[in-house]
C-alpha cells in the first residue's frame, strides 16, 4: 500500500529526512517511535502533502502512484489521512459543517454523490458516540476552545467520518487521561480492517497495549534505524534510545 524509499527531505535548507524507508501493508498497524526532533511529523505532513517540504531524494508508492505527485486534495480522495499531533483550532467553522464538508469534498473528488445533511448528522452523531465526542462539541467551531484531549478524540472522529485507507496518527495520544486513552484507542480498533493501515507516531508504550501494532519503528535522526514486533517498543521503554545505535543518538541530541 505505502512503500518509502530512501526519502531525503529538506525544510528551510536544513535536511530532515535522511533516507527513510518504509513499507506498510493493507491491513497492518505500524508504530512509530523517535526522540523529539528525529523527523516523526515532517513524515507524516510530507505524507499528508503540506507544503514547504523539499524532496531532495527517494520516493513514496501509495497502491502503484507516486503519492508525491499527488495534490494534497488528491491524496486525501485517494483515501490519506493524517490527525495532527497539534489539532487546528479553526474559529466561526462549526466542527459539524466541517465534517461534513471535508467528507463531501473527498466524495466529490472520487464522483460519489454528497452526503445531504440529515442522513449525515445521524452518522456523525452515531460515530461521535463511538470515539466519546461529546454532542456539544459537534455545534462548536472547530477544536476552538476545545480541550487538548477533546481535540484528539475529534481527530478520530474525522477519521471515523473519512474512512481513510491509510491514517497516519501524529501523537494522538500525548494529552489523554486513561480514560480518554482508551476510548481513543477502542475507535482506532474499531477502524482496523483488512484493506486500511495505520501508523501510529508515539512516544508511549503504553499506548500499544491498547492499539496492538504489526510493526514497530524507531526513528532517529530522519532515518529508521531499526524495525522489529512490539516487543521493541517494551526494550526501548526499559532502555531508551541510547541503547540503540548509541553514537548516532549522541550525536542526533547534541
Ligand atoms: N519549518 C521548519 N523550519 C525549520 N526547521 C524545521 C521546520 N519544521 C521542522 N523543522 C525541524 O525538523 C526537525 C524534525 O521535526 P519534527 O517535527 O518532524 O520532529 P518530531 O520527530 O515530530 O518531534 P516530536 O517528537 O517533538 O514531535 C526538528 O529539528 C525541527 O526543528
Ligand atoms: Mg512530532
Amino acid at each position: 500500500m505505502l512503500k518509502i524509499e530512501n526519502l531525503e527531505a529538506r525544510v528551510d535548507e536544513k535536511e530532515i529526512l535522511k533516507g527513510l524507508n518504509l513499507e506498510v501493508k493493507p491491513g497492518e498497524v505500524h508504530a512509530i517511535m523517535g526522540p523529539n526532533g528525529s523527523g516523526k511529523s515532517t513524515l507524516a505532513y510530507l505524507l499528508a502533502g503540506r507544503d514547504g517540504y523539499d524532496v531532495t531524494g527517494g520516493s513514496v508508492d501509495y497502491e502503484g502512484a507516486d503519492l508525491l505527485d499527488m495534490e494534497p486534495e488528491e491524496r486525501a480522495a485517494a483515501g490519506v489521512f493524517l490527525a495532527f499531533q497539534y489539532p487546528v483550532e479553526i474559529p466561526g467553522v462549526a466542527n459539524m459543517y466541517f465534517l461534513r464538508t471535508a467528507l463531501n469534498s473527498i466524495r466529490r473528488e472520487r464522483g460519489e454523490d454528497e452526503v445531504d445533511a440529515a442522513t449525515f448528522l445521524k452518522m456523525v452523531r452515531e460515530k461521535a458516540k463511538v470515539v466519546g465526542v461529546k454532542p456539544d462539541l459537534l455545534k462548536r467551531a472547530v477544536n476552538f476552545g476545545f480541550s487538548g484531549g477533546e481535540k484528539k478524540r475529534n481527530e478520530i472522529l474525522q477519521m471515523a467520518v473519512l474512512e481513510p485507507k491509510l491514517a497516519i496518527l501524529d501523537e494522538t495520544d500525548s494529552g489523554l487521561d486513561i480514560d480518554a486513552l482508551r476510548t481513543v484507542a477502542d475507535g482506532v480498533n474499531q477502524l482496523r480492517s483488512a484493506d486500511r493501515a495505520m501508523v501510529v507516531i508515539t512516544h508511549y508504550q503504553r499506548l500499544l497495549d491498547y492499539i496492538v501494532p504489526d510493526v514497530v519503528h524507531i526513528m532517529l535522526d530522519g532515518k529508521i534505524i531499526r524495525s522489529g514486533g512490539k516487543e521493541l517498543a517494551l526494550e526501548l521503554e526499559k532502555s531508551g534510545y541510547a541503547a540503540f545505535d548509541g553514537g548516532a543518538v549522541a550525536q542526533a541530541v547534541a
